[in-house]
């Protein structure tokens, strides 16, 4: 591949204040037009990674998003860079409307309210969610709230997604909507998911963790197979 990559980890190593290791040297690339699915048993480092990624965490190591080093003078630009959509919604949604919502990161970058607000209009718009602009955030169901979430991430114009087991509180015509939205749009993607289904219809690469190591990637269909027991619900094991 040509293109230097969006995003570049090297030997990426995090512990948590209570001692756990929960990192024990990543290294991992994005490259553009990419979506990589991130597997991995509960525990085994994804969502600590995925918050190194805009900064959120900052453990021994190198990542770099854009060329940007992730250091603090960097946060604000590598936080427009990379929209990081958190497993569940509600910690995403706080404002009184879902409009507020969507427009509060456009007005926290310093737009102007009537510029942050028709972004916050146009994201909805490519959620499906215009409709709902004037609603509280929790009257929506899981499917809306997780949707109304993206539309706040893209409302920031990112250049890559990055989303935490995004399937997760969804029911099967809430998932099938999303598959649809995340395929839809353009950007680079990293999908943390236990939803093989799910990752098999976007992804264009798939990595598989454990024990805060990558332990193998590929291709969607081979990692699966390859590790398909593990993948597996535990009740079906
Ligand atoms: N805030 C925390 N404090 C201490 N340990 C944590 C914290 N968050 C996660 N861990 C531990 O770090 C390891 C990786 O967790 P996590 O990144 O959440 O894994 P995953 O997202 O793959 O389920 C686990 O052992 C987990 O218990
Ligand atoms: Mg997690």
């Amino acid at each position: 591949m040509n293109a230097p990559p969006l995003i570049e980890v090297r030997n990426l190593a995090y512990r948590y204040e209570d001692g756990t290791e929960a990192l024990a040297g990543i290294d991992f690339d994005l490259y553009p037009g990419e979506t990589v699915a991130l597997f991995g048993a509960n525990g085994s480092g994804k969502t600590t990674f995925v918050l190194h990624l805009n900064g959120l965490l900052r453990g021994a190591g190198l990542v770099r998003v854009a060329g940007l080093e992730v250091t603090k003078a960097n946060l604000p630009a590598i936080r427009q860079k990379v929209g990081l959509v958190f497993q569940d919604a509600d910690d995403q949604l706080f404002m009184p409307s879902v409009l507020e919502d969507v427009a509060f990161g456009p007005l926290n970058l310093g737009l102007p309210p009537a510029e942050a607000e028709q972004r916050a209009l146009r994201a909805l718009e490519e959620v499906s969610m215009a409709h709902a602009a004037g609603k509280a955030p929790y009257h929506l169901s899981a499917g809306e709230k997780k949707r109304v979430s993206i539309a706040g991430i893209l409302a920031m114009r990112p250049e890559i997604l990055v989303l935490d087991e995004p399937t997760t509180y969804l029911d099967p015509p809430g998932r099938r909507d999303l598959t649809a939205l995340l395929a839809r749009l353009p950007q680079a993607k990293i999908v943390v998911t236990h939803d093989v289904g799910f990752a098999l219809e976007l992804a264009t690469r798939a990595v598989f963790f454990d024990k805060g190591r990558i332990a193998a990637q590929g291709g969607p269909l081979e990692i699966v197979e390859r590790f398909q027991w593990r993948l597996r619900a535990p009740q079906q094991r």
